[in-house]
């Protein structure tokens, strides 16, 4: 046995406290597996008085986390208080002095991710970044290092998922389903992050950077929530066989000089894989050229599937002390950029209401041939004096698709546009 590796833990909150919980219960297993001890240095937190789900010897808790992560014994620094400050000057001044880095941190790692690794002098791993408990980040950079990845597809939100689900299973509406979720505890008081996709774009550029070799923050992300999703959407999606999920998608173009990396509500057919993610879970789907199609599916929150991956990444860097090694660094040689979503190409869902009369189909066939939008199918329901025109197109790019949407606002037939929805998965239905 080598000399204790000393842990220094920096919040103990959800994901935390189940970290602190795990390097007690099962010491000697992970000692085992390190080849050291794994000994808790202290642990940060804001308050002292708060009560903790994991019993702690009184004597590691502090307020002072700078001075934590700064003592001469500590060797890694698992980060799990979340956003931007402190964690980010705390990592820093960590690394300042050698140490090794465990972060959960999504939000710091999409918006700043550059600033850490380039200050960075051992390790710095984040599986629990991206989809909890989901082994991804090490497949992606480490078993996936020798293959080249096109596309990367997944749910990576727990919360969008179980309201979009509860939404198809029993027809409720967005804001019934969203109580139902805050009520159980899979949604947040203020849902804004998890709701208008803040949370999944932070995991698409994190992916989207690994999987491209290149640089991508959450500011290239092109980012919708899931606030206009109406019942009478899921509703349509149901009748035609698909499902409609929260994608976050990361996409070489069809030429491969750039990368598309996007996060919206589509609509992807029933026999998908991810179409079969329900409630609160995750999947990712990467597809390789050599490898082909894989899928990665789990528990992407919650404190001991998070903590699972926390655990998993602290015997990788302690083990990588140990052997006077470093595990891989951050890969961006390729420098892909990231196009504007105009340039994406994918295929629609566009609901209209319209007048009932002779003509109208001709007239919004028209309008979509202008743009050089083709259609691959017409459905038609007539409603009095109204009727309603669902069209699902063929592959066509974001910037046509908006151009024909404005072209049938403006015309007098069209009453209005009631939704339009990206189609995902190349199945067809
Ligand atoms: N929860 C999940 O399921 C999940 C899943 C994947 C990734 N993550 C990521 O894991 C990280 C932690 O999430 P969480 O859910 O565990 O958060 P949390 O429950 O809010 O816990 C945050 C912890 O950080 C401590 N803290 C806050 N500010 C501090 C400061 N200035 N100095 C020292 N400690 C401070 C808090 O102390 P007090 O307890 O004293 O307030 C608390 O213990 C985030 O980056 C999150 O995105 C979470």
């Amino acid at each position: 046995m080598s000399k204790p590796v000393k842990v220094a833990l920096l919040g103990c909150g959800v994901v935390g406290s189940q970290v602190a919980r795990l390097l007690q219960e099962q010491a000697d297993d992970l000692a085992a597996r390190v080849g050291a001890p794994l000994e808790l240095a202290g642990v940060a937190v804001r308050k002292m008085s708060r009560k903790r789900d994991v019993e702690l010897d009184p004597a590691l808790l502090t307020t002072d986390a700078h001075a934590l992560v700064t003592r001469p014994d500590v060797d890694v620094v698992v980060e799990v208080i979340g956003g931007i400050e402190p964690a980010r000057g705390l990592i820093l001044a960590a690394m300042a002095e050698g140490k090794s880095i465990v972060s959960a941190n999504k939000a710091l790692l999409a918006e700043d991710g550059a600033t850490l690794h380039a200050a960075n002098k051992a390790d710095l791993y984040f599986e629990a970044a991206v989809a909890g408990a989901i082994p991804l980040i090490r497949p992606l950079r480490e078993s996936l290092a020798g293959d080249r990845v096109h596309r990367v597809l997944g749910i990576v939100n727990g919360t969008t998922n179980y309201i979009l689900d509860k939404m198809d299973s029993t027809g409720a509406s967005f804001t019934d389903a969203l109580e139902e979720a805050q009520s159980l505890g899979y949604a947040e008081a203020d849902p804004t992050a998890d709701i208008e996709g803040f949370d999944a774009a932070a995991k698409a550029a994190i992916l989207a950077g690994i999987a491209f070799h290149s640089r991508v923050t959450a500011a290239d992300v092109h980012r919708e929530g899931i606030t206009e999703v109406s019942a009478s959407d899921v509703a349509s999606a149901k009748a035609m066989g698909y499902v409609i999920k929260l994608l976050a998608i990361c996409a070489r173009s069809d030429d491969g000089r750039t990368i598309g990396v996007r996060v919206h509500p589509a609509m992807i057919p029933r026999t998908h894989p991810l179409a079969g993610v329900r409630e609160a879970y995750n999947a990712v789907f990467v597809e390789a050229e050599s490898a082909g199609r894989l899928m990665f599916y789990g528990a992407g929150a919650g404190g001991a599937p998070t903590a699972s991956a926390v655990l998993g990444d602290i015997v990788a860097v302690a083990r990588n002390r140990i052997a006077g090694t470093r595990g891989p660094s951050e890969s961006v040689y390729a420098s892909l950029s990231v196009h504007p979503m105009g340039e994406t190409v994918t295929r629609y869902h566009v609901s209209l209401d319209v007048a009932d009369k002779p003509g109208v189909l001709a007239t919004v066939a028209e309008m979509f041939s202008r743009h050089d939008v083709s259609i691959q199918t017409v459905r038609q329901e007539g409603r009095g004096d109204d009727a309603q025109l669902v069209l699902v197109t063929h592959r066509a790019s974001d910037a046509a698709l908006s151009s024909t949407v404005e072209g049938l606002r403006e015309l007098d037939i069209v009453r209005a546009v009631a939704s339009v929805m990206r189609v995902e998965g190349d199945e067809a239905p």
